[in-house]
């Protein structure tokens, strides 16, 4: 196996975003600690051709790549804003054109962004289930953010360092030699 590919996938077109802020800090995490490749994309990155999109082939190239991408990655770390309670529309549709075996037994870890804390189990209620559908490894732990979390739309409070850690710390389990290489080597 060559270096593994972290794709993460942000749910949200506002640039900046907190979002695809958190999506991207997950995924340098995860890079920090098992020497992963990264790549981040957001719904702007997708483009337009998504909305009027229900079969892949009528995706323009820039979208096409951007799916291939997320079907080809070793790991997904996904993150949705969250809109009235669940993920946004455009999210959805975005996952309504991969195929089912395309995420069967991939590991993605979930993170969504909110206002506050009100909708904090999101993650739970909403992305857990839809990433179920798949028959994907959804990590165990979830990563919830509210606004207070961000100082200029970077992560900045403690407590969700340390929630993301943990996420972090459960991506080992599913390339165990990469784990048990880096381990020998410390
Ligand atoms: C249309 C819309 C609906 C929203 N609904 C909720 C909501 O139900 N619960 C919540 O906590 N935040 C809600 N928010 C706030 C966003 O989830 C929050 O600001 C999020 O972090 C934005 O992410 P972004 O910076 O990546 O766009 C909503 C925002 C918008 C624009």
């Amino acid at each position: 196996m060559g270096t593994p590919r972290i794709v993460a996938i942000s749910g949200s077109f506002s640039r900046p975003s907190k979002t695809t802020s958190l999506v991207q800090h997950v995924a340098e995490r995860i890079s920090d600690r098992y020497g992963f490749d990264s790549v981040t994309y957001d719904m702007v990155e997708v483009g337009p051709s998504l909305g009027n999109a229900l079969w892949r082939k009528q995706l323009d190239d820039r979208a096409q790549h951007v799916f291939q991408e997320i079907v080809e990655a070793d790991i997904l770390v996904v993150g949705a804003p969250t809109y009235k309670g669940s993920y946004p529309g455009l999210f959805k549709h975005l996952i309504d054109l991969i195929e089912p075996h395309e995420l069967k037994s991939k590991p993605i870890l979930i993170t969504a962004t909110g206002g506050g804390d009100r909708h904090a189990l999101m993650v739970e209620h909403q992305l857990r289930p839809l990433f179920g559908f798949f028959m994907a490894h959804t990590l165990p732990t979830a990563v919830y953010a509210s606004d207070r979390d961000f100082v200029d739309y970077a992560v900045s409070s403690e407590q969700l360092g340390k929630r993301i850690d943990e996420a972090v710390s459960e991506v080992g389990a599913f390339f165990p030699t990469i784990t048990a290489n880096r381990a020998a080597a410390e």
